[in-house]
């Protein structure tokens, strides 16, 4: 049987490649460039499938110039507000993504930037790391302790819920804001809040677990940040646009917000220049999933969806 024609946007897992390059007619950006507009809508036209990241934006304007080719999008990533659905939808194009697989890698990143941020990981690694660590006295870079502080999360979705699993480990107090309250077995104790506004009040750590759509946009605003409890710690790990990033840096000056730990940024690549004078703020370069482990796991997912797509089937993570 012919091999259907595969694009593989980004240099993914060798792993991952080898199993496309075994089953697919495939092509590999080795490159490894954000694939652009005029990239995707070429390949609309040669072939059957697309494996993209988040990194290649699907926007309504490109879809609306895709050939009729192009049957299935299996985004290698969980977000996918790269993605215009409706747009992709609209063309009959099925949209996977990566769901499971990557929540405990980012819930471990999650909790490295929580702990990074609340002990002053950036400012003590620079002292020691430029030999300017010169004296120590008691009350030297005294940070916030996270065992049995109370922890706020912000959708308890699969990530949400990896973390707060975590957290407990720590013996945290976990409440949560969701668009409905969980199951008592997935709830696992977790206090149920039904306005992110009554949520803030008691987040003396607050991790961010939503996806990125146009309700979740500055998802916390200057409002928002002035609810938390004075001091609090803000871990995001998820997307950049949940964060006004001036109201940020306006809590931080107030000491509104003791310190953050920022994996996602609304600029990426980049991040946001203005944030790189705090040194209560430990940022890391969107990279919640990278570990070996899950880029195969990732790698694989979309291949299953899209072999089971080709088979004939629903594929399992279809949007
Ligand atoms: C995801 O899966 O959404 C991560 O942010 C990596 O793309």
């Amino acid at each position: 049987m012919t091999k259907k024609r595969l694009w593989i946007t980004r240099r993914l897992s060798d792993a991952t490649l080898d199993r496309a390059k075994r089953d697919y007619d495939v092509v590999i950006n080795y490159d490894d460039t954000p694939g652009t507009a005029t990239d995707l809508i070429a390949a609309s036209a040669d072939f059957d499938a697309i494996i993209p990241c988040h990194s290649e934006l699907f926007s309504a304007e490109v879809v609306a110039q895709f050939s009729d080719r192009l049957k299935i999008v299996a985004n290698h990533s969980v977000g996918v507000d790269h993605c215009d659905l409706p747009a992709l939808k609209g063309r009959k194009i099925v949209v996977t993504n990566t769901p499971d697989v990557l929540s405990d890698a980012t819930a471990e990143l999650a909790m490295l930037l929580m702990l990074g941020a609340a002990r002053h990981a950036v400012a003590g690694d620079r002292i020691v790391r430029t030999g300017s660590w010169d004296s120590w006295s008691p009350a030297f870079m005294v940070g916030k302790q996270v065992t049995g502080a109370r922890l706020g999360i912000i959708g308890m979705g699969r990530v949400g819920r990896a973390f707060a699993a975590k957290a407990r480990g720590f013996d945290m107090e976990v409440h949560y804001f969701n668009r409905s309250e969980l199951p008592a077995d997935q709830a696992q104790s977790a206090i149920y809040h039904d306005s992110v506004e009554s949520l803030l009040e008691v987040a003396d750590f607050l991790s961010l677990h939503c996806p990125a759509t146009p309700e979740t946009l500055d998802l916390m605003n200057p409002d928002r940040f002035a609810r938390l409890p004075t001091g609090a710690v803000l871990v995001n790990t998820a997307r950049g646009a949940l964060i006004d990033e001036d109201a940020l840096m306006v809590a931080l000056d107030s000491g509104q917000v003791a310190a953050a730990g920022l994996d996602c940024f609304k600029i990426e690549p980049g991040g946001n220049p203005a944030l790189a004078k705090y040194d209560n703020v430990f940022m890391l370069p969107h990279i919640g999933s990278a570990t070996r482990t899950t880029r195969d796991a990732m790698g694989f997912r979309a291949l299953d969806n899209l072999n089971d797509f080709f088979a004939g089937k629903i594929p399992k993570d279809t949007l």
